[in-house]
């Protein structure tokens, strides 16, 4: 066996060469292309922060306008779509509709489904940012028995999805331009994150020629779980129980059942693989959140309350110093996206929105190395030794 190196999880495999997303895990730093990702949520809008991902560079205004005219020109789906939607029960998990529905794109665009013809992933890729919003708005307006909202596009990217969410034909909807920002925000922060989990399985599932949208729909699939995207919603469960069981005065309680290692309770929202040290989308996340609930009267939230008590608590609580763990991007941003009204269950489903970007750009960025070749781990075997097949009356 001596051959391969065994890295279960891969904690120390670097799986690809990749200028995009760098992390410093021990300083807590974050940059999109050399960028600080505190300078890009203050300066830039997300559709520059898709530029930026995708092509390399910030755009100027000639290029902005351009991009927006592109994505905006994608914005709608086929109509097919819907019915495809209408298979679904209305109780159905928002990702599991997401994976559905992503991968469906794959039917539909017959002039991008060739992942080695440059041409063809730079239109997936802007199909894809242009169409999340349309699909993550389709999924929640069937679970709750309205009728589809088409996108409109001289909104901006988060303005024309929050329309999509909450309008209804009988009345139109107009959202502040603080609530605007903050999901605009909510969406930088989530853009990209080098090789976590579902970013890996896009690649790998990339790297065998499949189409670009059923390679983003893996992505969608993997971010689902609990311990990735998933945890925003369990991070906001965790909170509403404890605030069940009596709110700040019970945060003692839980932690000391976090600590033991037999009650499977993890502190969500809280720890992360890289960084060993306060995650800085999390620092922004709470900033905006602060925003959101002043413009919103929700001051005195008491969700909000208890998290940040939470935090104050972990932070200087022995087991989480030891192990360096700190509060993540999704301990905050659940409270934000529940103040401005969007249901739990859809959480996951604005991550993947918002990385879609990100996992486009890592495959068109593998897919173009001249080094890239199809993912292909090897194993240590530990099964049976080769034996003998019986007849079956023998065995
Ligand atoms: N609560 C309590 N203990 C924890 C937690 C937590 N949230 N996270 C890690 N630990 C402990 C863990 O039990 C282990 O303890 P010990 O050394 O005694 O065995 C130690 O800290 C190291 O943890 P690990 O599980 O080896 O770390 P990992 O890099 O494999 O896992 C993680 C990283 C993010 C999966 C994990 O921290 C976790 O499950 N956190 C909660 C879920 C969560 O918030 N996930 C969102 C991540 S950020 C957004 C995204 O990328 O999707």
């Amino acid at each position: 066996t001596g051959k391969f190196t065994y890295d279960p999880g891969f904690l120390s495999t670097a799986s690809c060469n990749s200028a995009i997303t760098y992390i410093d895990g021990d300083k807590g730093e974050l940059l999109y292309r050399g960028y600080p990702i505190e300078q890009l949520a203050v300066n830039c809008d997300f559709l520059e922060t898709c530029h930026l991902l995708l092509y390399g560079e910030l755009p100027n205004s000639d290029q902005k306008s351009e991009f927006v005219n592109r994505v905006t020109h994608h914005t709608m789906v086929n109509e097919q779509m819907h019915f495809f939607l209408r298979g679904f029960r209305r109780d159905a998990h928002p990702m599991a509709v997401m994976t559905g529905l992503v991968g469906a794109l794959s039917a539909f665009y017959h002039d991008s489904t060739d992942i080695n013809n440059p041409e063809h992933r730079d239109i997936a890729a802007i199909r894809l940012i242009a169409k999340m919003p349309t699909l993550v708005s389709m999924a929640y307006k069937y679970s709750v028995g309205q009728p589809f909202i088409y996108p409109k596009n001289d909104l901006s990217y988060a303005g024309n999805f929050m329309r999509m969410m909450f309008a209804t034909p009988c009345e139109d909807f107009h959202v502040s331009p603080v609530i605007e920002r903050a999901l605009d925000r909510i969406f930088i922060l989530h853009a990209d994150h080098e090789q976590n989990a579902s970013t890996s399985t896009v690649r790998l599932c990339g790297s065998s020629g499949t189409n670009p949208f059923a390679a983003i729909a893996a992505g969608v699939a993997c971010l689902w779980g609990p311990a990735h995207g998933g945890a925003n919603e369990a991070a906001l469960n965790m909170l509403e129980d404890i605030q069940r069981r009596g709110g700040v005065e019970k945060i003692g309680e839980f932690i000391t059942q976090v600590k033991d290692k037999n009650s499977g309770i993890k502190l969500m929202g809280f720890g992360h693989r890289v960084y060993k040290n306060y995650d800085p989308r999390a620092k922004l996340m709470r900033e905006t959140c602060h925003e959101v609930l002043n413009e919103l009267g929700l001051h005195n939230d008491p969700l909000f309350k208890l998290a940040m008590a939470l935090e104050k608590i972990a932070l200087e609580d022995d087991y989480f110093v030891a192990r360096k763990l700190y509060p993540n991007v999704d301990f905050y941003s659940g409270i934000v996206q529940r103040a401005i009204g969007i249901p739990v269950s859809l959480f996951t489903a604005i991550f993947a929105l918002a990385r879609t970007v990100g996992w486009i750009a890592q495959l068109n960025e593998m897919i173009a190395d001249p080094e890239y070749k199809i993912g292909r781990p090897r194993q240590l075997f530990s099964g049976a030794a080769p034996r003998q097949v019986k007849p079956i009356g023998e065995r």
